[in-house]
């Protein structure tokens, strides 16, 4: 049976009658109303924390967009925070860690406070799960072990050339840090699904930065052992893996995770991903956001290319990146347009 909602039916193998659609980040700054709500909670954690508000959140673009997707109100790093590495978001900088260093403090990182600390992101799904339009998809995600061991190795940043060098000379450490990480994240993601989530997005925003020699190690496998952990436990709840710009390594990332859709960064066209995957895998992808905060026609040009290239092929519409606090409202809907029109 096809399902009637349309990422999900995509996920799952079926035909869909139209493009499906949601766009990473699509509840954020570039809203007045996520604006407003955010104008009235201390810091963004608070927010991630505060059923009712991330729950108003998660919704606001699905009222004002209609997109197929809502995804879940929180932060990838709500899992250092859970561990026992607080995290805090500095306004107009970022988050900010105190680094893991030592053995020692990893020691003290504890798995076990995972559901409990994170007990009001699973409020949150059940808050929004009765409020969703029929054919919306209740999307869930976690970030993947090294994209948040970037941060909590590096305190902060974006270049984490700093978590590479320390991969690099002591793999013990990140070995140790991945064995509370990936425990940590499977609880969360099982939470979730239990909460009402019907598919995962698994983050790995930095995979990119990764050295070849190293990738197996820090991306593949660890992202491998978080889908067959959830698969094992949750067999029908549909993964997307989204190593961003990881350029011809997706083939092999997409082989040895075998989730059911791939998101794809703008490293590459939605015409290179296919040929790296097959045809089996559901894309996800990929238009620049930077694009269409700035430059619509251009922007507009371009999904009609990507629509075009995905035709008659399992495919989700979605952004190569998030999307960008400057990008005008109106831009997303005049997309939005351009997707359902065809
Ligand atoms: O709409 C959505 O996509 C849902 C929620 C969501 C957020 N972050 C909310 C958020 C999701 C799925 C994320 C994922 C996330 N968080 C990633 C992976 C995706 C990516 O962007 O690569 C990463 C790396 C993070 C970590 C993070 N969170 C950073 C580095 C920052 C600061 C930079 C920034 O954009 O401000 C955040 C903050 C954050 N997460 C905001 C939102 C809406 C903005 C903070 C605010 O409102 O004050």
């Amino acid at each position: 049976m096809t399902h009637h909602k349309p990422i999900l039916a995509s996920l799952t193998g079926g035909k869909t009658q139209r493009t499906p659609c949601w766009f990473m980040r699509q509840a954020g700054r570039y809203l007045p109303e996520y604006r407003e709500v955010r104008s009235s909670v201390p810091d963004f954690l608070s927010l991630c924390y505060t059923p009712k508000k991330a729950a108003e959140v998660t919704l606001q673009p699905i009222y004002r967009y209609g997109m197929d997707g809502a995804i879940l109100f929180s932060d990838i790093l709500v899992i250092p925070d859970a561990l026992g590495q607080p995290v805090r978001f500095v306004e107009k900088e970022g988050p900010r860690l105190d680094k893991i260093t030592s053995l020692k403090q990893i020691d003290a990182l504890d798995v076990s406070r995972t559901r409990i600390h994170l007990a009001p992101v699973a409020e949150t799904i059940g808050r929004v799960v009765p409020e969703l339009p029929d054919h919306v998809t209740m999307l869930g995600f976690a970030g993947a072990p090294w994209t948040v061991a970037c941060y909590m190795l590096q305190g902060r940043g974006k270049e984490f050339s700093e978590a590479i060098q320390i991969a690099r000379a002591q793999p013990a450490l990140v070995a140790a840090l991945f064995e509370k990480i990936i425990p940590a994240t499977v609880s969360y993601l099982q939470m979730q699904i239990e909460a009402g989530v019907e598919a995962l997005q698994l983050f790995d925003s930095w995979a990119g930065l990764v050295p070849d020699d190293l990738f197996e190690t820090l991306v593949t496998a660890p992202n491998a052992k978080i889908v067959a952990a959830i698969r094992a436990s949750h067999p029908h709840t549909p993964i997307i893996g989204f190593a961003k710009d990881i350029g011809a390594r997706l083939t092999g990332y997409a082989r040895q995770l075998g989730c059911q859709g791939i998101g794809i960064g703008m490293d590459m066209t939605m015409k290179q991903a296919r040929a790296l995957v097959g045809n089996d895998v559901v894309l996800q992808g990929n238009l620049d956001p930077e694009l269409l905060a700035i430059n619509l026609p251009e922007a507009l040009k371009q999904a009609h290319i990507i629509l075009e290239d995905m035709r008659d092929q399992p495919f989700i519409f979605n952004l190569g990146h998030g999307m960008v606090p400057h990008c005008p409202p109106e831009h997303l809907a005049a997309l939005m347009q351009v997707i359902r029109q065809e």
